[in-house]
């Protein structure tokens, strides 16, 4: 069984695909590795270069009456492996209303997919039946913060949903830990919120890693130039930083 990560946090533009694409980047040199955008925005599926017409995607995986088998979408990239978003994605809601098995969707899909040491789903920012059936299919999650006041706000919200998670459906869930992300490390604001999240992580019974991931422009670069960053620009300090989560984070 391929363990399986989830990056989520329903705030926007907080880093969560360029955690998931740095994670799945690194992953995938020495492990077999499937990357899951389960994001209708796509961002992820446009680094991969993945396509959506004419290609089973997430939606058809997950949405779709005749249920296709998560091997039947996954496109073999330069990048890597990838199962493509797709913006039907954001009907999902509404088609799976109703439907008891609706929240499961994800997960037996993944259960049929084992030849993968690891799944790296990147998810949308926001609270839905597609990020409960990404929690449901994880077996931990990753939560991007960045350093500013705003930042900390729905992490409570987050919190309830990974409980609410924990409780029913998926036991076994487990918060791998908060990780900080486009840090500067300068103003006196950054440091006093990295204080607050190390109490927070406490209350949400996980860690604030002790790797924070260093901004640098090579991370846009490598976004515009549709290249996942490791190949990049594996030197950048925002890539030297995320190699060292990852050791951390396989500890
Ligand atoms: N370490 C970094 N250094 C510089 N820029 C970064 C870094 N990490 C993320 N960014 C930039 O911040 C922006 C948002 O990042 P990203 O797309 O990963 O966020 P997201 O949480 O996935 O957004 P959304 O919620 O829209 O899916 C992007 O322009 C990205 O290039
Ligand atoms: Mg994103």
């Amino acid at each position: 069984m391929a363990k399986t990560f989830v990056i989520a946090n329903q705030k926007g533009g907080i880093g969560k695909t360029t955690t998931a694409t740095a994670l799945a980047g690194i992953l995938n040199r020495s492990c077999k590795t499937l990357f899951i955008d389960a994001d209708p925005q796509g961002n992820s599926t446009a680094t991969y270069q993945a396509v959506i017409e004419d290609q089973a995607t997430l939606y058809d995986v997950m949405v779709d009456a005749e249920k296709i088998p998560l091997a039947e979408a996954v496109q073999h990239m330069e990048n890597g492996d990838i199962v493509a978003s797709d913006p039907l994605l954001a009907k999902a809601e509404k088609m799976l209303d109703g439907d008891v098995e609706g929240l499961y969707r994800l997960k037996d899909a993944i259960d049929d997919a084992d030849d993968y040491d690891y799944i790296v789903i990147d998810t949308a920012p926001s609270m839905n039946v597609v990020l409960y059936n990404c929690l449901i299919a994880a077996d931990e999650v990753i939560i991007p913060v960045t350093a500013d006041a705003y930042s900390l706000q729905g992490l409570r919200q987050l919190y309830d949903t990974i409980k609410a998670v924990q409780k029913r459906q998926n036991p076994a869930l487990k918060i791998a830990g908060l990780l900080l992300v486009k840090y500067s490390g300068r103003s006196n604001l950054e440091k006093k919120v990295r204080d607050d999240l190390t109490g927070i992580a406490e209350e949400m019974h996980t860690r604030l890693f002790e790797t924070r991931i260093r901004e640098c422009v090579k991370t846009k670069e490598a976004q515009a130039k549709k290249k996942l960053l490791i190949d990049y620009a594996p030197k950048c300090n925002t890539m030297l930083d995320y190699t060292a989560f990852v050791e951390e984070l396989l500890g």
